[in-house]
């Protein structure tokens, strides 16, 4: 166990590091963050910082003696960087893990030989690939395997579309071509999974993205318990799967026959787990500092429903009426430029529990 007074290495320095350095200084913990770019969100709220390219491997050797553990704030850290940490460290998730996470046709064959349904797809890494997956799966998308987020990297394509354009259009060597599904909602299911296994997992809650970035959460999703439950359970299997310690988001489309399929998973805290901040009695980015400290996870529940809006590029203006408004809480991620398409805050409406 790591207790508090230790040092909680974080490879990212991005908003999700932000809070959970927040969540872990809290417990009395400190926060080392590693990240290409000074004076990150996450680098203005910790106690101690390395600014370097990961794969410097010097500064990856000093970042390690000076923590006590090593986690990473989001998926597009290179595993490499990861794993030349593991060997000095303990690292969680374990790296192999951020493998299967960040190219997503690994996560997917991952998810379909641990039996958990998915959208059907085709690994693409031509266009002759292309063409033919196309005309079997009819609408779909077509998604970079790695680096994509909010939406980047992503194609809309129907049979009878372009596919040599598509493809130079993509600029990447491989790809997923994923059977659009006609969804009646989509939900994520947010979990922690301490080193001893244990498992508390948050109400699943419904996600409604605008041009492929999550606009809204709400909590819990307006579902029945029994697809409730199916959600909580297809979770718990894959972070068992993996073999996870840290928190799990999985996000998945229920379709209009009531079936529930996985569309990406994300072994860090995810923006559509930040109403637990203010709505349950330990937050995701709580449960993580938690997790990888050895410490028993705290409790799930929660104080009140929630609905959480991101503040994206512009909106962050809102700022002035959402500090005014008596039920929501405010979050700025303390970014300078309002960039299209950038997140730079969120705001939590509480709804007290009826
Ligand atoms: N196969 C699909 N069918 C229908 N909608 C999809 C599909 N894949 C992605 N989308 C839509 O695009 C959003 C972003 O795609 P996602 O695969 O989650 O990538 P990102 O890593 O950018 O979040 C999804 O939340 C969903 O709204
Ligand atoms: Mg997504």
């Amino acid at each position: 166990m790591i207790e508090p007074g230790g040092v909680i290495g974080i490879l990212g320095g991005g908003q999700l590091g932000r809070m959970t350095a927040l969540a872990a200084a809290n417990l009395g913990y400190r926060c080392h963050i590693f990240c290409p770019e000074a004076n990150s969100p996450a680098m203005q709220v910790s106690s101690r910082a390395t600014v370097a390219d990961y794969d410097d491997a010097a500064a990856l050797a000093r970042f390690a003696d000076a923590v006590d553990v090593v986690t990473f704030e989001f998926e597009n850290v290179p595993a490499t960087a990861a794993a030349v940490l593991a060997k000095h460290r303990a690292v969680h998730p374990r790296p192999e893990i951020l493998q299967i996470c960040q190219d997503r046709v690994k996560e997917k064959d991952f998810l379909r030989a641990h039996g958990v349904g998915t959208t059907d797809y085709r690994k693409i890494t031509n266009t002759t690939d292309l063409t033919e997956a196309l005309s079997t799966l009819g609408a779909s998308i077509l998604k970079t395997a790695r680096w994509g987020y909010d939406g980047k990297g992503q194609i809309a394509l129907k049979p009878g579309d372009d596919a040599t354009a598509a493809w130079a259009r993509l600029k990447t060597d491989e790809a997923i071509l994923e059977a659009r599904v006609d969804f009646a909602c989509e939900i994520s299911a947010v979990l922690a999974r301490g080193i001893d296994g244990a498992i508390a997992s948050y109400v699943p809650v419904e996600n409604r993205h605008t041009d492929g970035i999550l606009a809204n959460t709400v909590a819990p999703a307006a579902i029945a318990p029994s697809l409730a439950a199916r959600a909580d359970d297809i979770a718990r299997r894959i972070a068992v799967a993996l073999g996870l310690v840290g928190v799990l988001a999985v996000e998945m489309f229920v379709t209009k026959s009531g079936d529930v399929l996985v569309n990406e998973l994300a072994p860090r805290p995810h923006n559509s787990g930040h109403w637990t901040i203010d709505a349950c009695v330990a937050s995701q980015f709580e449960q993580l500092v938690r997790a990888v400290c050895g410490l028993p996870l705290g409790s799930t529940e929660r104080y009140c429903d929630a609905v959480m809006t991101n503040l994206i590029g512009a909106d962050v203006a809102m700022w002035r009426d959402a500090v005014a408004e008596p039920n929501a809480k405010l979050h700025l991620y303390g970014k300078v430029d309002a960039l299209p398409g950038r997140k730079m805050g969120h705001v939590t409406r509480l709804k007290p529990r009826a």
